[in-house]
């Protein structure tokens, strides 16, 4: 049975970089909380009418396309993850075969938002394992800055978010050893609704957080959107930011010792962990817990900020082109995020 290897990977983000301290002027916050909090010093923020989602996962796909040797119309699969898609449906992974001009292939949309590129890497892998396919092109990309909420009321949120799109084309390789060891997923939905986006949804509204649910029973199913909502804030992302940060110091760590006792290694076998690029002081916790050098973790929070679905795959790419990553290391990416939903892939590259 193959094994699947990344072949190549590729990233973009827009030119358009936003420092905390141009944050000040929607809200009241500061650079030294932001820093001091999250370690971010700056996000980038996609144009608002020329640049969406899949248009940056275009950019992204050409360079990590090219870089595996081949062209659009020699992939057989598109993995696509995100959680701001171009449209609400169908999803980005039939824009993006649209716009690369690709053949008539499947495209499948994941949405498992910060771990949704590790999921994406998963199914993708199943895929060349079974010999379906041969050259599959998976995707995070987000456009968040289209969807916060710039007040004050979201500044817990919003300072922390980004723009970009990362991209890897997996092949099959029978190179003994190479390619992804293996990958672990793991969800847990009982707190769900603490780091969400509840509209547009079907919800029934006793799931909601109190504050945000006290709604009239009329409304609810015969409106997708209402004024409402906004006034409530339903319509942005909404996060209990001191119970993520609990669970994910706890998810990290064990779930990236799951990918390793599963192939009998230990922390020190690990070349680079790049892990998902939530928090810097959560990352800075998972590295001390298992133990590793800076060496042996990838952070770049601090340029773009968290972009979720994207984040893995542009620090994966920028890792790679720093020569960070060679052949024969050991990479391991890890997620965690809303649903709550985690994951992790351990790669020989
Ligand atoms: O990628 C998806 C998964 N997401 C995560 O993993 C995020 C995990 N959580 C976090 O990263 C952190 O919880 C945050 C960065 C979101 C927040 O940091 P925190 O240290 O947990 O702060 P907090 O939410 O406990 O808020 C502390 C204070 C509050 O004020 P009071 O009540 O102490 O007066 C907040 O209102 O900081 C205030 N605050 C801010 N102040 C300035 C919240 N956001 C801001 C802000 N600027 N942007």
């Amino acid at each position: 049975m193959p094994q699947s290897k990344i072949a190549g990977t590729g990233f973009y983000v827009p030119q358009n970089a936003v420092s905390n301290n141009d944050l000040t002027k929607y809200m009241d916050t500061s650079d030294e909380w932001i820093q001091e909090r999250t370690g971010i010093k700056e996000r980038r923020y996609a144009h608002r009418t020329n640049e969406t989602t899949t248009t940056m996962a275009v950019e992204a796909s050409k360079i990590a396309i090219e870089r595996a040797g081949i062209t659009p119309q020699d992939i057989d699969f598109i993995v696509f993850a995100t959680l701001s898609p171009d449209y609400y449906f169908p999803g980005c992974g039939v824009l993006l075969q649209r716009a690369m001009q690709m053949k008539e292939i499947g495209a499948l949309d994941i949405r498992n938002q910060c771990s949704g590129f590790v999921y994406a890497l998963s199914v993708a892998d199943q895929f060349i394992k079974t010999g379906m396919y041969k050259n599959i092109l998976v995707v995070g990309s987000e456009k968040h800055s289209f969807g916060l909420d710039f007040s004050t009321r979201g500044r817990n949120v919003s300072v922390i978010f980004g723009d970009g799109a990362g991209a890897v084309v997996l092949q099959p390789t029978t190179k003994e050893g190479q390619g992804i060891l293996s990958t672990h997923l793991h969800s847990d939905g009982e707190s769900a609704e603490i780091l969400a986006m509840y509209n547009p949804g079907t919800h029934a509204n006793h799931w909601l957080p109190q504050k945000l649910a006290d709604f009239d029973e009329a409304e609810i199913g015969e409106m997708f959107f209402s004024h409402d909502m906004i006034d409530k804030a339903q319509v942005f992302p909404n996060m209990d930011g001191p119970a993520v940060f609990k669970k994910a110091v706890v998810k990290f760590p064990e779930v990236i010792m799951e990918a390793l006792t599963a192939n009998n290694l230990t922390p020190a076998d690990i070349t680079v962990l790049i892990p998902h690029q939530a928090n810097l002081r959560i990352a800075e916790f998972v590295q001390k817990k298992l133990g590793l050098s800076n060496e042996q973790v990838y952070n770049n929070i601090q340029k773009y900020g968290n972009t979720t679905a994207a984040s893995v795959p542009i620090a994966l790419c920028e890792a790679w082109e720093a020569g960070k990553i060679k052949e024969g290391d050991l990479v391991c990416l890890a997620a965690f995020g809303s649903g709550f939903t985690w994951a992790s892939a351990l790669v020989r590259w």
